[in-house]
């Protein structure tokens, strides 16, 4: 039996573990900073044939032609694994790091597309696209980082067409055994000091429960939400179609 003092002690432990963790999330930014940037894109690469290529092969099977917008891009593996895979989508890719924008724009040039990828600085709180632009809209692994998700996810349907579809995965699975492995013995003077930010921010900024997003999609005004829960989790909202015509019209 637990006794009242172990009780006691447990859930001011609790408590303190969840102040904690609020204070992380309201100190640490929204974006990987730049000198996390390069030891973040090392950890992706690691992870392109596990996660971007299925991940970019289930985008493609719905999408295979259009206009995509990926948010929180990084380094861009995944837009990249798109393109390579579907000659005829074209995307437009925004990152709050210039870091990792300089990174993904190299990275494109190296896979041969850069011609239909476009990588830019911005902030999915406030997308510089106009309304109705794009055929989907995607995200992987940015998710749990953002501090207004309602407000990303009204962006995303904004931006979107009508009866388009954006699909949020999050957590990204970039971290391999292989890869700890690595990062034990190989980190540089830089990557030390990225490895234990991350290390420390990580606790502000833990994968999504499912009682808290079903409170985040609750705020949206969309035609439909799904959760799957899958090989990764992935939110898709569905935006309104366009409102049917009349007679008049
Ligand atoms: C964990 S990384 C994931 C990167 C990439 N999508 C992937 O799967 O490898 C999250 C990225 O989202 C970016 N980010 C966070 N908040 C953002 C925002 N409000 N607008 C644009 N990018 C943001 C960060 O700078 C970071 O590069």
């Amino acid at each position: 039996m637990i006794s009242v003092h172990r009780c006691r002690r447990r859930l001011h432990r609790d408590g303190w573990d969840a102040k904690m963790r609020s204070l992380i999330q309201l100190l640490i930014p929204e974006r990987i900073p730049w000198f996390a940037a390069g030891l973040y894109d090392r950890i992706a690469q690691d992870a392109v044939e596990s996660y971007y290529k299925p991940v970019a092969e289930e985008i493609v099977a719905a999408m295979n032609r259009g206009l995509i917008l990926d948010i929180g891009t990084g380094p861009g593996y995944l837009p990249i694994e798109i393109a390579k895979i579907a000659p005829q989508v074209t995307i437009q890719a925004v990152d709050l790091t210039g870091k990792m924008i300089r990174l993904a724009r190299r990275g494109a040039r190296e896979a041969g597309v850069s011609n239909r990828i476009t990588f830019r600085v911005g902030d999915a709180n406030k997308l510089r696209f106009g309304d109705d632009s794009f055929d989907m809209v995607i995200s992987t692994g940015a998710l749990h980082a953002w501090k207004h998700p309602v407000r990303v996810m009204r962006e995303c349907l904004r931006v979107l067409k009508p009866g388009a579809e954006a699909w949020i995965y999050d957590p990204a699975h970039v971290v391999t055994k292989r890869t700890e492995e690595y990062l034990r013995h190989n980190l540089g003077r830089i990557d030390r000091i990225a490895y234990k930010w991350a290390s420390w921010s990580t606790r502000g900024t833990e994968p999504l429960t499912g009682d808290r997003i079903r409170s985040i999609l609750e705020r949206l005004d969309c035609m439909e939400t799904r959760v799957e829960k899958g090989r990764w989790l992935k939110i898709i909202l569905r935006k309104h179609d366009p409102p049917a015509r009349t007679q008049e019209q």
